[in-house]
């Protein structure tokens, strides 16, 4: 499914984002950016160790050794990938919805978008951030990401934005989200 917000276009699609030809991709990482499962695991291995290498220099010289906070994100080239970048964002582990979890959920998609903006990227591939290893439900997620992506594309002109859904099931779940934003 793809709509037109503003000029940009926001794509839902089934996929392995490691393949995903977007001058980005968003990793769902986790603060220690050392890797880890999921997303996270297939875009390192993918890749290759020079993004570990990367990454390890973004927390010594730029984060002083401490852990990506939940909701931030930062940049790296993408080395092997076909993506020319990748932004890696650290979403909420899901606790009920007791931890603030949506707005941190939102943060990673605003700032993933403000990041790749400010660099100039026109085109970016995001996957279902938490609903993996994290727990968030993932209907909930698809409102969180697909009302932070259509509200930052009505005021800034960026390019394109594709969900790439791991599963035909996440696929139908955020395709149902987005038709009923549509349609409100
Ligand atoms: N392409 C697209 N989506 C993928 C891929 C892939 N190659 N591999 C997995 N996914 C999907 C999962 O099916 C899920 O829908 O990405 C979504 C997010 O799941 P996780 O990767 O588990 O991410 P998250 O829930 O945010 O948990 C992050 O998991 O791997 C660790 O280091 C990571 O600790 C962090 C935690």
């Amino acid at each position: 499914m793809k709509v037109e917000i503003k000029g940009n276009t926001l794509k839902l699609m089934i996929g392995d984002i490691t393949k995903q030809e977007t001058e980005a991709i968003v990793n769902a990482a986790n603060g220690t950016l050392l890797g880890g499962g999921g997303v996270d695991g297939a875009i390192h291995r993918a890749a290759g160790k020079e993004l570990l290498e990367a990454c390890k220099e973004i927390r010594k010289n730029v984060l002083q050794g401490k852990e990506l906070p939940t909701g931030e994100a930062v940049i790296t080239k993408g080395y092997r990938l076909p993506a020319k970048y990748v932004i890696h964002t650290v979403g909420p582990v899901w606790k009920g919805n007791t931890n603030n979890e949506e707005k941190l959920l939102s943060n990673c998609y605003n700032n993933s978008l403000q990041l790749a903006k400010e660099k100039g990227i026109q085109s970016i591939s995001f996957p279902s951030i938490s609903t993996g290893v994290y727990r968030f439900p993932v209907d909930l997620a698809s409102k969180v990401a697909l009302t932070t992506i259509t509200d930052f594309l009505k005021i800034q002109p960026f390019g394109e934005v594709v969900m790439t859904l791991f599963s035909q099931n996440d696929y139908d779940v955020y395709e149902a989200s987005l038709k009923e934003m549509l349609s409100s």
